[in-house]
Order: structure tokens, then sequence, then C-alpha cells
């Protein structure tokens, strides 16, 4: 399946990378919660002084552990844990990102472990993100939602944007071919059935809306 508009086939978004890259990396330790493979922990560890990525899915930071060792990368670990349960004081970090992986618990973590002056940064699903299944991810923000949340847990936001991809199809048959790398999932959280009714309808489009933020600590 083609990549989001959050991310290349490699990895996040080079909007996103550059946002994190405009701060002084190489003096910083960061977080990655909710690394899964440690995508975004590996692309940043040769920029930082060191990356803690961490997730509450064993398997996958298993894997993590594989491509660190596998590039030779020394400054990065990986952790299993539940982010929005565990404080993040452990970790020391100065900077707390997230990738795919947002929500009120863990932009509150943030909030209470850096000091001010540091950066959580985050590319979440939007909620136009699949509007077609009306079934918005537990994990998704609106702009309101998130400008909300970043100033209760104490950030100045110096960048909030949407990143969208409308898909359009020509014929149900197409439709369905562009979701089916998700059929499985879908099906089990309900969502397939919404989408073929969608399509039965006469709807021919797929979104994908990701929304990217940087702020900082007040
Ligand atoms: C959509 S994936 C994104 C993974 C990775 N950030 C990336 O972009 O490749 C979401 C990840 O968040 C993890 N996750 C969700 N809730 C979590 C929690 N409460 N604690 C730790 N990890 C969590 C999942 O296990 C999964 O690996």
């Amino acid at each position: 399946m083609a990549p989001s508009p959050g991310e290349t086939a490699e990895g996040p978004s080079p909007t996103f990378l550059e946002l994190l890259r405009a701060e002084p990396l190489g003096e910083l330790t960061v977080l990655d919660v909710g690394t899964g493979a440690g995508r975004l922990a590996l692309a940043l560890a040769p920029f930082c002084r060191a990356v803690v990525g961490i997730d509450r899915d064993a398997r996958q930071i298993d894997e993590a552990r594989k491509r660190a060792a596998a590039a030779g990368l020394a400054n990065v670990r990986f952790v299993v844990g539940d982010v929005e349960v565990e404080e993040y004081a452990p970790f020391k970090p100065d900077m707390v990102v997230a990738h795919l992986c947002v929500s009120d618990a863990i932009a509150e973590r943030a909030g209470r472990v850096l000091p001010p002056g540091r950066v959580f940064a985050f590319v979440a699903f939007h909620t136009d993100q699949w509007k077609e299944t009306a079934r918005p991810s537990r994990f998704a923000y609106g702009e309101v939602g998130a400008k909300r949340l970043l100033k209760r847990c104490g950030f100045a936001i110096e960048r909030l944007e949407v990143e969208r991809e409308v898909a359009t199809f020509e014929s149900v048959e197409q439709a369905l071919a562009a979701a089916v790398a998700l059929q499985d999932a879908w099906k089990a959280d309900g969502r397939w059935v919404r989408y073929v009714k969608f399509l039965e309808e006469g709807g021919r489009t797929l979104t994908r809306a990701h929304l990217v933020a940087k702020a900082r600590k007040a």
C-alpha cells in the first residue's frame, strides 16, 4: 500500500523530520513513544546524542533492536513499556516525539517531563483519516482538539498543519483494492462494513490525513 501523507515508504515525512532536525539534536536525548519497529528512532539516532524508543509490543521492540544492531547504531535503545501509564522521567528526555501514537495521556506525560524550552513533536492521525469508514481512531485529533491539549499540557505551538491526501477511484473494485492491506484490521474493528456501505452508496474516495505538530514547553 502507498505510504500515508505523514510518511514516505522509508518512514516519517520530510516535513516532520525537518521540524525535528531544526533542534540541536546532537545535544539531546530524544524519547520516541510508541516507537513500533523504531522507524523514527532509527532515522533520528545518527543526529542525536541518544534516542530511547518505547513500545508496549515486545515483538516490535525486538525488531527495532535488530534494526539498530544491523545499522550499527550504539546511541539508541529500545524498551518495552506502556507510554500511557509510565512516567517518562527515568529516561531523562530533552525532547519527546511520537509518530502515529498520540493521546492525551502521552501529551500529559511529555508536559510533565520536559523543562521550559524543550520540544514535544508528533504526527497524529487526523480525525479525517479514513473518514469514509465513519470511525476515527482513538489516537486521532483535529486541529482544535490538538491545540487545546497542547495548551493544557503547558506547550506553546510552533507548527500545526494537516497533511492530507484524498484518493479518488473510478470503481468499487478499485476502491476495495486500495484498502486491501487494511482489510483484516478493518474487518476486526467494524470499519470494513462501513467502508463497503460508503462505496455501495456511491462514495469513491479514501482519505488519509495526518496532523503534524511541534510545540515547545512554555
Ligand atoms: C501506528 S504504530 C506507529 C509505530 C511507529 N511510531 C511508526 O511510525 O512506525 C503505533 C504504535 O504505538 C504503539 N502503542 C500504542 N499504544 C501504546 C501504549 N499505550 N504504550 C506503548 N506503545 C503503544 C503500538 O504498539 C504501535 O507500535
